[in-house]
């Protein structure tokens, strides 16, 4: 089986060389080759001849692509991410292609980053490191609230929402959770289930941890935002596009918006994951949100930890090896197929 990776990192091929190179793979050996190179029409081309292509979160595989991609023999997706937003489904399934997923590598990772983006912008915690090594050790500006005592609205209550809601109540906060389905096991933690508007209303802290969906695009929008606490920290781990930026941004500068933290930007596949340090950032709305005192931004970082590249790695290999000897049930395939 030969695999092209895309959008490839230094350390996607520490990982996956790894974890190719392991006992649990000697079975049925994956081929990997490397690009750096993003998956597009362009760079379609260079996975011609590759059985499985694998990709990250801001590849695009439209139709156009999965048309391509198709034509030059490849007959699997293997996405190592969670969210398959990106992926034209319907058109994969007519062309025969299985995508392949990793449904949960580190869900800490991804919850403890929240946390820390929370403790970190409350805090001013950036800042305050930032003002020390300048021999500045004023401490006006930096203050913040305790979490102790506050309500938490945790939108999402699957496996990150759940190690989230965990921690939160570990702060001693009051947690509302709101889930289609909702996960008894966060009651069990001591959190309770209320509609979305209730937590809306109720909520000091809000944390998105639901996927993104055509339901719930924007569902952050100007109206939902009125109808949260004066001052409401929000804070986005999941995808950039639940919050409508424009409308958070116009909140900020009235202040019914407190605090904003984010790992995921809507437009982010044109900014994250690369330097761009010596270029001039074109994105006006990306580069208002960097003004404000009260925004902090990771570039989506939060699955970013050891065990979560060990388990990627381990599990998209996993995946093609059961789909090469045919076990489809072992092989994540992603639900729509
Ligand atoms: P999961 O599938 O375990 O849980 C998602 C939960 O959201 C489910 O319980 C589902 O019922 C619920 N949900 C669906 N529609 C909803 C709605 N309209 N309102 C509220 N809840 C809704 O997924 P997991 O592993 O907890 O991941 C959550 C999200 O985190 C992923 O969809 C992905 O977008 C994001 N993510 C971000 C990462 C990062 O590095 N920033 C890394 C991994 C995941």
């Amino acid at each position: 089986m030969r695999m092209a990776m895309f959008s490839t990192k230094p350390y996607d091929r520490t990982f996956f060389t790894r974890a190719a190179g392991s006992d649990a793979q000697s079975t049925s050996p994956c081929e990997i080759e490397f690009f750096e190179a993003r998956l597009t029409m362009a760079t379609a081309p260079l996975a011609a001849g590759f059985d499985a292509v694998c990709v990250f979160v801001n590849d695009h595989l439209g139709v156009d692509v999965l048309e391509a991609l198709h034509a030059g023999g490849t007959r699997i997706v293997a996405l190592r991410c969670a969210g398959f937003n990106h992926v034209d489904l319907d058109a994969a399934g007519r062309l025969g292609i299985d995508v392949v997923r990793v449904p949960a590598y580190s869900p800490w990772a991804v919850a403890e980053h929240a946390v820390g983006l929370m403790l970190t912008l409350n805090r001013r915690i950036h800042r305050a490191s930032a003002r020390v090594r300048d021999g500045n050790f004023s401490l006006v500006g930096l203050l913040g609230f305790d979490f102790h005592g506050k309500t938490v609205g945790v939108v999402g209550t699957g496996a990150i929402g759940t190690v989230f809601t965990r921690i939160m109540m570990g702060f001693g906060c009051d947690v509302l959770t709101y889930d289609p389905y909702p996960n008894p096991e966060c009651e069990a933690l001591g959190a309770t289930a209320v509609d979305l508007a209730t937590l809306y209303a109720k909520s000091d802290v809000i944390s998105l941890h639901c996927p993104l969906t055509p339901q719930t695009h924007h569902m952050i929008d100007a109206h939902v935002i009125s109808q949260m606490k004066r001052g409401v920290m929000i804070v986005n781990t999941s995808r950039g596009a639940l919050i409508d930026t424009v409308a958070v941004i116009e909140a900020l500068k009235t202040e019914q918006v407190g605090a904003l933290a984010i790992d995921v930007y809507e437009e982010e596949e044109h900014l994250f994951f690369q330097d761009l340090s010596d270029t001039v950032i074109t994105d006006d709305v990306f580069s208002r949100l960097l003004t404000f005192p009260n925004v902090l931004i990771t570039a989506h970082q939060a699955f970013f930890t050891r065990e979560a590249l060990e388990q990627i790695a381990a599990t998209t290999l996993a995946n093609i090896a059961a789909l090469q000897r045919r076990d489809r049930d072992a092989a994540h395939l992603v639900a729509a197929q």
